[in-house]
């Protein structure tokens, strides 16, 4: 399997309860190295830039008001086969269809407050982490 990077961001639930550490920690447990991270409080431009590809959906307002109303942690993963191997961590994007012992069935509420975000394509991976991150902040891998 080919070495992917993917982004993910603990979103504003799971930051307020004070579990972005226990994410973190999940992911690190689950092969995934951090190489690069940081705590955020979006701008409501820059959380309708990123889920723009959202933007004719009924929940696109609610979404963006959630997502701005209080931190996030976005950190870039690396492992082999990342993509697909986070969204298998990650969970269903509801968390009452996740399967046992995903971030969402163990972090997230509910379909809106799902404690975090993942790329879901390679392709997206690398259009996420830019949007975030310049190349200079995202660490070698080892
Ligand atoms: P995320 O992976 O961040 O990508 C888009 C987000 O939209 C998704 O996770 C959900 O949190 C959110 N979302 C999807 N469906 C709904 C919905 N029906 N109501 C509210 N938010 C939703």
């Amino acid at each position: 399997m080919a070495t992917e990077r993917t982004l993910c961001i603990i979103k504003p639930d799971a930051v307020e309860k004070n579990t972005a550490g226990a994410v973190l920690a999940l992911l690190e447990s689950a092969g995934f190295s951090i190489l690069a991270l940081k705590r955020t409080h979006l701008p409501q431009a820059v959380a309708e830039g990123f889920y723009a590809v959202h933007k004719a959906r009924p929940f696109f307002g609610e979404l963006v008001t959630f997502m701005t109303r209080s931190p996030v942690v976005i950190a870039v993963l690396e492992r082999d086969d990342a993509v697909a191997q986070y969204r298998k961590v990650m969970g269903a994007t509801d968390p009452a269809k996740a399967d046992a012992g995903t971030i969402r069935k163990l972090y997230g509420a509910n379909v809106g407050e799902n404690a975090v975000h993942g790329s879901d394509s390679l392709d997206n991976a690398k259009n996420e982490i830019a949007y975030f991150f310049a190349s200079s902040e995202v660490a070698p891998s080892a």
